[in-house]
């Protein structure tokens, strides 16, 4: 049996714990998380883990793996201290706010040699490992631009907006990754603008609710990413890639395909409410990976380093929408 310590029992770590425990080989035998919650007590009751201190989980030479799924300002710390174990990490995006924390993060882990997974889960999803397959055969000929759109359903808490890093760091960082994961090259140039369009508390918080990203590839192929925290029919996750001879498209998941027509017209159903939902295939087959690289070694599909190349991207949107002007990638190091 795998042994894993799970850290945070909040909204993603509840979705990480029951994937780890819907497989056989592996048991869920510690959690760290230091806030009372109903969802903690939960978690503790179905998975049998104990409730125990970061300190104690990283001596216990019982313990074959960690997962990470607490507050990002917690991630480089349990980074650090998983590193000197030399044991398997799953961490989630994004690994620090602070960018030169996240590179030297990513050297530290380098320098100890640890495995590390980072919480790209789109890049699990089959329609997305399906596309970049057709992209890469060049079936269609090559794939010339990319249009994506990211919209949440509605803004979160506001607390959740000041501490999340903004919308680039935490939510556009999962395109950014999506865009070097389709085309399998780096992103050169970023020219970013954003407004605050959809709540004036999210201006107040000093962050944007609304950005549009443009993107140039290292061969000259161009990205436009569209993301937002509102959509008025919910949890919006499009995208579409132009190549030679063909046009492939992603659409929203309705929530049933049953399709009412009458006199008025075809009535199909919204998209799925939010993005635990739309990605629940793609957080099963992350965890699935993740005890793949533990028994096995089986490499990841989202490494340590694309965790340190979306985050650039995600400081270069930041910089050319403070200083309106193309940010050239290699600013930031
Ligand atoms: N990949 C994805 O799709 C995805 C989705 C959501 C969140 N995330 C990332 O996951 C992380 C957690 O986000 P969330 O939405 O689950 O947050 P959350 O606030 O719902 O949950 C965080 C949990 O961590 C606990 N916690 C607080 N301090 C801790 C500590 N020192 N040690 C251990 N646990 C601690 C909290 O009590 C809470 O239960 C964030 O970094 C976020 O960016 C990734």
């Amino acid at each position: 049996m795998v042994s894993i310590a799970l850290f945070g029992a909040g909204r993603i770590g509840q979705v990480h714990a029951d994937n780890l425990l819907s497989i056989p080989d592996i048991t869920l035998s510690a959690l760290a998380d230091p806030v009372a919650s109903e969802a903690r007590e939960s978690l503790l009751a179905r998975s049998g883990a104990s409730l125990r201190e970061p300190e104690a989980i990283f001596s216990d030479p019982d313990i074959d793996a960690y997962v990470i799924a607490s507050p990002t300002d917690t991630h480089a710390r349990f980074l650090h201290l998983a590193a000197r174990t030399g044991k398997p990490v799953f961490c989630e995006k994004p690994v620090s706010l602070e960018f030169a924390q996240v590179v030297e993060t990513a050297r530290i882990i380098q320098h100890a040699g640890s495995p590390v997974m980072l919480g790209f889960q789109r890049r699990y999803d089959p329609e997305f490992m399906q596309l970049r397959q057709s992209i890469a055969s060049g079936e269609a000929g090559r794939a010339q631009h990319i249009v994506m759109h990211t919209r949440d359903p509605a803004p979160p808490p506001l607390a959740y907006i000041q501490s999340s890093g903004g919308l680039f760091r935490d939510q556009a960082i999962h395109d950014f990754d999506m865009t070097r994961y389709l085309l399998d090259e780096e992103i050169v140039s970023v020219s970013a603008t954003g407004a605050c369009l959809i709540d004036p508390a999210i201006g107040a918080a000093g962050d944007i609710d609304t950005a549009m990203i443009t993107l140039r590839a290292s061969s000259g192929r161009l990205v436009q990413m569209i993301n937002a925290r509102h959509a008025a029919f919910g949890y919006d996750q499009r995208l579409e890639v132009v190549c030679e001879r063909a046009v492939f498209t992603i659409r929203n998941h309705p929530a049933t395909q049953i399709v009412r027509a009458d006199a008025q017209g075809f009535l199909t159903a919204p998209p799925v409410s939010n993005f635990i939902t739309r990605f629940a295939s793609a957080y099963r087959a992350e965890m699935k990976a993740f005890h793949a690289m533990i028994v096995s070694g089986v490499k990841p599909l989202a490494t340590m380093q694309d965790g340190v190349e979306a985050q650039r991207l995600a400081e270069a949107a930041l910089l050319s929408m403070q200083e309106n002007r193309p940010v050239s990638v290699r600013e930031l190091g």
